[in-house]
């Protein structure tokens, strides 16, 4: 896999046009483009071929399913003809639902289970009824979810570059662990509304094998220079690993 293969760019957009354009745009300098669900919503399925269309990289859609079992295999059944490369699915709930959404797979879309959201903090954790180990100590629970994930067959996990490394211990070889919240040390470690941020050469040196970056890269002058410069860091962090 080439440094540039490992980044995630976020088709955070809101429409077609302006997806297209940036797909074309970094086709070549990036691995993957994410859809979330503001442009799924917004323009279907089919955006996802047109985003095919519009450059070579790998699509991962980022859904975040969560229902019964029986609901999230046949969601996951109507993806896997889509030619994803991973759809996101919450692994809070039951290893039942995520062994479902592999079956849903047929081995055509790699499931990644989304840990805990960042967007959660520990008081959030212990509202909901959790023990109070996992409110004091979140990375916890999002070990203890990245295992389930692994042992049901999911492809790899979604998590913050502080556990990566933890998980890639834990799970092995082979198990995907992708994290957003990556700001370049170039960007001047600007914070947007994420909280807990990594350069891509930490997060790669940690264990992290893709990298969501999204508006370092959007909002830069030259978006196709500054995804350049992301896969410098992130060759910098492979070396580091060696
Ligand atoms: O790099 P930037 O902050 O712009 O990336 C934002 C993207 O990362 C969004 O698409 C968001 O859904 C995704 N993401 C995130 N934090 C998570 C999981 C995904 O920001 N914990």
């Amino acid at each position: 896999m080439n440094p540039q293969d490992r980044i995630i760019f976020p088709l955070d957009l809101p429409t077609e046009k302006e997806a297209l354009d940036y797909a074309a745009l970094l086709s070549g300098n990036v691995g993957l483009f994410k859809i979330g669900l503001e442009l799924f919503l917004e323009c279907g399925p089919s955006i996802v071929e047109k985003v095919r269309r519009a450059g070579a990289a790998d699509i991962f859609l980022d859904l975040k399913l969560h229902d019964i079992p029986v609901t999230v295999e046949r969601a996951v059944s109507r993806v896997a003809d889509l030619g994803v490369r991973f759809l996101t699915v919450h692994c809070g709930e039951s290893e039942a639902m995520l062994k479902a959404a592999v079956a849903g797979s047929e081995g055509k879309v790699g499931i990644l289970g989304v840990t805990v959201l960042t967007s959660v903090g520990g008081d959030d954790i212990r509202k909901a009824g959790f023990l109070p180990q996992y409110a004091e100590d979140l990375k916890q629970l999002v070990i203890k979810r990245a295992v389930m994930a692994n042992t049901c067959g999911c492809a790899g996990v979604v998590c913050s570059g502080h556990e990566a490394s933890v998980i890639r211990e834990a799970a092995g070889e082979g198990f995907f662990t992708v994290t957003p919240g990556i700001r370049p040390a170039w960007d001047g470690m600007k914070c947007d509304d994420q909280k807990r941020v990594m350069t891509p050469a930490e997060a790669i040196a940690g264990g992290s094998d893709y990298l969501v970056i999204g508006r370092p890269i959007r909002d830069a002058k030259d978006p196709v220079a500054a995804a350049a410069q992301v896969a410098e860091e992130i060759r910098e962090g492979l070396a580091a690993r060696a």
